[in-house]
C-alpha cells in the first residue's frame, strides 16, 4: 500500500460552476477511486480559489463584499461536487486560515532564498487570466493566447527570481520525461522557457483582495503565489512535517491546458526557491466546446454544471466525459453523442448482459451462484484470458492516464462477454439438460460481471455497486482489486438478486429551438420530435455500417479537429520553393509552427492576420527539418491555384470548426 495524492485546480468563484470545472473534478475522482481500489492510501483534493483582483472586481460589480461573494460562490461548488457525489477528501479554500498561514511562510522561504526583491513593475496584465502578459503576447488590447483584455499597470512591486529558474527548469523537463503530458504539453513549456524567463510581479498595491506580503502589508501577494501553495497547504506544508512527507510531492496535479504554465513554470520554480520537492507529474487535459464553439459569458454558451448534473445520470454523465475524448483533446459536448453512447456501449452492451446472465441463471439454475469448475474448455480458457487481459490494459491506460482507453478495454471485455454467451447457448445447454456445462457457463458469465463491476467502478460507481449488490457484496472491501489477482472469486453457493435495470435508454435531443432552453432528454413535451430524432440518428447508424456506402459515422467526424487560426508570421522555407513556414495563434498558449505548401499561390506578407481553417490534431509531421504543427486548409480555385478556408474577426481565434 502505498500514498497516492492527487489534486484538481481550485476554481475561482466569480462565476457558476460549468462543465470544464465538473471535467476536471470527474476526471481526478475516477483515478481517487481507482488507487483506492488498488489499496492506496489516497488523498484527494479539490476547493476553490478566492482572491486577486478578477474576484474584487467581480464582487465590486455585484455590489457586495468581496467575502460575501466568495461564500456564496464558493458553497456552489461545494454543493455541485456533492451533487456529483465525487470522492474529495478535502474542499479547500483560500481564505482558509490554514492556508493564510502556509502563503506567508512559503514566500519567506522564497525570500530567505534570496529569490525575492522589490523594483517597480510596468507592463501589461489581464484579470480575467490573473496573468501578466509581454508586448509580443499581445494584440489589439488582448492577450493573443486567451482573447482576455490587458491593462496597463506601472506600480511597486515585490519580484520573484524567475529567471534564476530556467535552466533548473529545464533540467527538470528533461530528467523527468512524464512530468508534464500529454508530451505536445511538456514540449509547449519548454520552448516557452528555453526563449528566456523574466523575473515575476508577485505582488500589488493598488487593491486589497489577497493575502498580504509577509512584513510589507501594503502589498497584496499575486494570486497565483497564493492559489499554487493550496497543494501543500492541505496536506500538512510546514505545519505537519510528518503527514506532508507521507503525501507531498504530489501525484498527479490534473490541470486544463490554459493553465499550463502556472504550473509547469512557476509552481516548480516556485517549490524549488522554497527548497520543497517538485509535483511527479502535471496531466492537463484539453477543452470542452459547446456545439464547436468556445464557451464565453459573453457568447451565453456555457453548459452549467448543475443542469448538466440533473439532466443525465451521473454514471452515464461521468462515462460520457471520459470517455468521449483522450484527456489531452479537445471535445466537443454534444447530447446527442451522450444518447448514442448510453444506449449502444452502456445499455446495450454492459447492461443487457447483467441482465440476460442474472435472468439465465434465475432460471435455469437456481439463482445461485453454481460452483466454479477447472477451466478446461478453450472458450473458458479465452474468456478467462480475456479478463486478464483487460484488468492489465486498463492498469496501462491508468499508468499512461489515457482514461478513454481504459473505457474502451472494458466494453471490449464486455462484448467478449456476450459473444461468450452467444457461442456457449447457455439456454441450449439447458435445454439439452447438461447441467455440469450449464453451471460452468453461467458461473464464467457471472465472475466477467463482477469483473466489469469492478473495473468500472472509478467511471460508473452506481451501477458497480448495484451489481455488486446483486452478488450480496456491499462493502468497500468487495472493491478491491486483490480479488481480480485470480480467477473464480466469486463465492459458490451466493444467492444471487438481479440488479435491474442498469442504464436506461435514453432518446435522441430534440433539436433546441431557438431561444429555448435545453430540455431533458426524456422531457414529455418533445418525445414525439425525440423519437423522430432517434430514427434519423439510428437510420445513419445503420447506412454507416455498410463500408460500401462511403459514409462515416458522425464520432469519427469529431475526431477532425478543424479550428480557426490566426496566422502570425510566414516566411519561404529555405530549399523548397512550395513551402512556406507560418506561426499561428490556434487559441493555445503559444502558437504553432505550420509547415504549408501554399507558396506557389500566396506571398508570405499577404498571409499574416488571416484567420483561416486548419487541422490541428494530426499527429506532427517534419519537412525541410521543421516539425509541423497543423495542417492549413485550401481547395485549388480554377486557375489551379489555392484558396484558403477564411474566417473574418466575427470569429475568436482558436474556434473549433464543426
Ligand atoms: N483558479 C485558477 C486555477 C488555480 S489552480 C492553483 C483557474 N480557475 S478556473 O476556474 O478559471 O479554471 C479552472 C479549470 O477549469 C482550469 O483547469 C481550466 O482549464 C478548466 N476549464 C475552464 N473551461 C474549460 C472548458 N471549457 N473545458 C474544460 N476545462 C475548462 O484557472
Amino acid at each position: 500500500m502505498s500514498n497516492f495524492y492527487l489534486t484538481t485546480p481550485i476554481y475561482y468563484v466569480n462565476g457558476a460552476p460549468h462543465i470544464g470545472h465538473a471535467y476536471t473534478t470527474i476526471i481526478a475522482d475516477a483515478f481517487a477511486r481507482y488507487r483506492r481500489q488498488k489499496g492506496d492510501e489516497v488523498f484527494f483534493l479539490t476547493g476553490t480559489d478566492e482572491h486577486g483582483l478578477k474576484i474584487q472586481r467581480a464582487a465590486e460589480d455585484r455590489g457586495i463584499s468581496p467575502q460575501q461573494m466568495v461564500d456564496e460562490n464558493s458553497a456552489r461548488f461545494r454543493e455541485l461536487f456533492e451533487q456529483l457525489r465525487l470522492t474529495h477528501d478535502r474542499f479547500i479554500r483560500t481564505t482558509d486560515a490554514d492556508h493564510k498561514k502556509t502563503v506567508a511562510e512559503m514566500v519567506a522561504r522564497m525570500k530567505a532564498s534570496g529569490d525575492i526583491y522589490l523594483d517597480k513593475y510596468e507592463g501589461w496584465y489581464a484579470a480575467a487570466d490573473e496573468a501578466y502578459y509581454d508586448e509580443s503576447e499581445i494584440a489589439d488590447g488582448k492577450a493573443v493566447a486567451t482573447g482576455a483584455s490587458v491593462e496597463w499597470v506601472e506600480e511597486e512591486s515585490y519580484f520573484f527570481k524567475l529567471s534564476k529558474y530556467a535552466e533548473p527548469l529545464l533540467e527538470w523537463y528533461r530528467s523527468n520525461p512524464n512530468a508534464i503530458t500529454p508530451s505536445g504539453r511538456r514540449n509547449e513549456v519548454a520552448s516557452f522557457v528555453e526563449g528566456g524567463l523574466r523575473d515575476l510581479s508577485i505582488s500589488r498595491t493598488t487593491f486589497s483582495w489577497g493575502i498580504p506580503m509577509p512584513e510589507h502589508p501594503e502589498h497584496v501577494l499575486y494570486v497565483w503565489v497564493d492559489a499554487l501553495t493550496n497543494y501543500i497547504t492541505a496536506v500538512g506544508a510546514f505545519d505537519d512535517t510528518e503527514r506532508f512527507e507521507a503525501f507531498w510531492p504530489a501525484d498527479i496535479h490534473f490541470i486544463g491546458k490554459d493553465i499550463l504554465r502556472f504550473h509547469a513554470v512557476y509552481w516548480p520554480a516556485f517549490l524549488m526557491s522554497a527548497g520543497l520537492e517538485l509535483p511527479k507529474q502535471i496531466v492537463a487535459h484539453g477543452w470542452w466546446t459547446n456545439d464547436g464553439i468556445k464557451m464565453s459569458k459573453s457568447l451565453g454558451n456555457v453548459i452549467d454544471a448543475f443542469e448538466l448534473a440533473e439532466r443525465y445520470d451521473l454514471d452515464v454523465l461521468r462515462y460520457y466525459l471520459l470517455r468521449e475524448i483522450p484527456i489531452g483533446n479537445d471535445g466537443n459536448f454534444s447530447d446527442a453523442r451522450v444518447v448514442e453512447r448510453n444506449n449502444a456501449e452502456l445499455a446495450d452492451n454492459i447492461g443487457n448482459l447483467v441482465n440476460r446472465t442474472f435472468a439465465m441463471a434465475g432460471k435455469f439454475i437456481g439463482g445461485s451462484v453454481p460452483a466454479p469448475r477447472d477451466i478446461t474448455e478453450s472458450e473458458d480458457v479465452a474468456l478467462r484470458d480475456a479478463a486478464y487481459a483487460a484488468r492489465d490494459a486498463i492498469d496501462k491506460a491508468f499508468e499512461d492516464r489515457e482514461l478513454h482507453r481504459a473505457l474502451e478495454h472494458l466494453m471490449a471485455f464486455s462484448s467478449e462477454v456476450n459473444n461468450y454467451i452467444q457461442r456457449t447457448q447457455p439456454w441450449a445447454l439447458n435445454k439439452a439438460g447438461n447441467t455440469e456445462r450449464l453451471e460452468q457457463t453461467l458461473y464464467n458469465a457471472l465472475e466477467s460481471i463482477r469483473w466489469i463491476a469492478l473495473l468500472a467502478a472509478p467511471f460508473t460507481p452506481d451501477a458497480s455497486r448495484k451489481i455488486l449488490a446483486g452478488f450480496g457484496q456491499t462493502t468497500e472491501a468487495h472493491l478491491s482489486f486483490d480479488t481480480l489477482k485470480t480467477w473464480a472469486n466469486l463465492p459458490a453457493g451466493t444467492p444471487l438478486e438481479a440488479p435491474g435495470v442498469l442504464f436506461e435508454k435514453l432518446e435522441a435531443p430534440v433539436e433546441e429551438e431557438e431561444n429555448s432552453e435545453k430540455s431533458a432528454p426524456q422531457d414529455q413535451k418533445s418525445a414525439k420530435k425525440a423519437k423522430k430524432d432517434e430514427k434519423k440518428v439510428e437510420k445513419s447508424k445503420k447506412s454507416d455500417d455498410s463500408e460500401s456506402t462511403g459514409l462515416i459515422e458522425f464520432g469519427d467526424f469529431t475526431k477532425v479537429e478543424i479550428r480557426v487560426g490566426e496566422v502570425l508570421t510566414a516566411e519561404k522555407v529555405e530549399g523548397a520553393d512550395k513551402l512556406l513556414k507560418l506561426s499561428a495563434n490556434v487559441g493555445e498558449e503559444t502558437p504553432r509552427t505550420i509547415v504549408a505548401g501554399i507558396a506557389k499561390s500566396f506571398a508570405p506578407e499577404e498571409l499574416v492576420g488571416l484567420r483561416v481553417a486548419m487541422v490541428t490534431n494530426l499527429k506532427p509531421a517534419k519537412l525541410f527539418g521543421i516539425k509541423s504543427e497543423a495542417m492549413i486548409l485550401a481547395a485549388k480555385t480554377t486557375d489551379g491555384k489555392l484558396a484558403l478556408a477564411r474566417y473574418d474577426e466575427r470569429v475568436e481565434v482558436g474556434t473549433r470548426i464543426s
